[in-house]
Order: structure tokens, then sequence, then C-alpha cells
């Protein structure tokens, strides 16, 4: 069921996107060669702490293995739900997924980012700029009334005209009330997905794209999921409020 939010619940979203969005900005300072992905999992619950918002992947999913972490970071060949750890230290050249939803006043936010590390090879850099771009050109085309299956249909001819392909078995997703309502959303036109988008549905758009094939496998941890080929894959995502004639994005500043 598509749960439409009040005006009021979409304020309080709107204030929780822009905290959630200062908080990823500070966080992809931390992405620097040397630093560890448990540091910036630190950095990021002490920012939303002190913000007065919940950290909501925390203690997310299956009693037998929650998601143990504030924010997912995923890096190079891990697409998303990657766990932070001491041991994993970022080099020159690595890519960066950070992935993070609060709760702030009743409500839930997401918003997901890829940073580099230093100097990364001119192939991840269309990488990500691709996958930034795919986002937008699908924002771009959302209004009340637009097909679910439009906006996956442009994400997936940017993502292809650029030589990339879009992971299919991810999707985004509504959001506000949870962190995962209806719809999901692929990021490519899918034959049984026939529902249009309405004017005050609040969803998370998340394209994850690779730069090989667009399989994808899960790791031994239960949580990350990795490219099936070891290439590259980047990711973004914005939580936005449907409006009559466009779209408003929640989580920019
Ligand atoms: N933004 C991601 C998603 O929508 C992360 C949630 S998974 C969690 O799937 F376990 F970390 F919460
Ligand atoms: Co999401």
């Amino acid at each position: 069921m598509i749960i439409i939010k009040s005006l009021k619940e979409i304020e309080l979203m709107r204030e929780g996107g822009k905290i959630l969005a200062e908080i990823m900005e500070r966080l992809g300072k931390a992405v620097f060669p040397g630093n560890n992905t448990f540091e910036i999992n630190k950095l990021a619950k002490e920012l939303i702490l002190k913000a007065k918002g919940t950290p909501i992947f925390e203690g997310y999913g299956d009693k037998k293995n929650p998601y143990p972490a504030a924010v997912c970071i995923s890096v190079n060949n891990e697409i998303v739900h990657g766990i932070p750890r001491k041991e994993k230290i970022l080099e020159i050249g690595d890519i960066v997924k950070l992935d993070i939803g609060i709760l702030y006043k009743g409500m839930i936010t997401d918003m997901a980012r890829t940073y580099p590390v230093g100097k990364i090879s001119s192939e991840a850099q269309k990488l990500i700029e691709t996958t930034r771009e795919a986002l937008n050109v699908g924002i771009k085309i959302i209004k009340a009334g637009t097909k679910l299956n439009d906006y996956g249909r442009v994400v997936e001819k940017h993502a292809k005209l650029n030589g990339f392909s879009v992971v299919y078995d991810l999707v985004g997703h509504g959001v506000g009330k949870k962190l995962h309502e209806d719809p999901f959303i692929p990021n490519y036109p899918a034959k049984h997905v026939e529902s249009v988008f309405k004017e005050k549905m609040t969803v998370a758009l998340e394209p994850m794209i690779n730069a090989g094939t667009r399989y994808i496998k899960l790791m031994p941890d239960g949580w990350t999921y990795a490219t099936k080929d070891g290439k590259l894959s980047a990711h973004f995502e914005d939580t936005i409020v449907v409006k009559k004639n466009g779209v408003e994005i929640l989580t920019r500043i």
C-alpha cells in the first residue's frame, strides 16, 4: 500500500532530509586514504545523534543478523550494504559508497553518495558521474502521473549510453513512515510494474550502476552485495516528494 504523506509529514521530512544532506557532506570529507570505514561510521553516528536524529539502519532486518551500523559503506566492487570495519582501510583509487537513513521527528529520509579516494581512474570517474547523472535525469521527468517505468527507462538509457549496466535486483522504494514502503521502484523498465508517481508520495530513488555486468552476489556476511564480475559499482540516492508539476528533492542542502 502506497502511503501518501500529509503536508506536515512532508515538512518534517524536508527538515530531516536537510540534516541528512549536511551529515553526508561532512562524511564525504572523511573519505580519504588511510581512513577506515569503522571510523567513518563512528563519525556518522555521532553526527546523527548530535542532530537529534536516530540512525535507522542500525538493528535493521532479521533478528538473527541485524544490520550492525549507522551507515552502509561499500567499496569498489561492493554495490550496497557494506559493513564498516576497522580493517577496511581506504586506498588511493578506491570509490566509496556511503548510504544513510535517519529517523527525525518521526519521519525517515534515505540517501547515498559515491566518493573517490584521492585520484581515481578515468573509468571510475565516468562511472560515478554517469550514476549521478542517471539519478538526475530520472528525477527530472517525474511529476504526478509519471509512470514508474518511464523513470526506469531514462535511468537505464543513460547508463547504457555510457557503456554501463543498471543493477536489476536492488531497487528504490517509498520512504517516510518506514524505511521501505511501497512502491518498489526499479531503475529499469520492468514488465510487472504499472504504477505511477502520485502527488505527495515520498520515495527514495537509488540507481546502482555497474562498470561490467548487472549481476550481483551476496557476500558471506549476509549483507554486502557485490558485483558478480568483481568490477566497480556506483550508487546515488535521494529522497524526493512528488508534486503536481515536478518533484522536490528533500536530501539536498
Ligand atoms: N538505503 C538502503 C536501502 O534502501 C539501505 C538500507 S539497508 C540497512 O536498502 F539494513 F542498512 F538498513
Ligand atoms: Co534506500
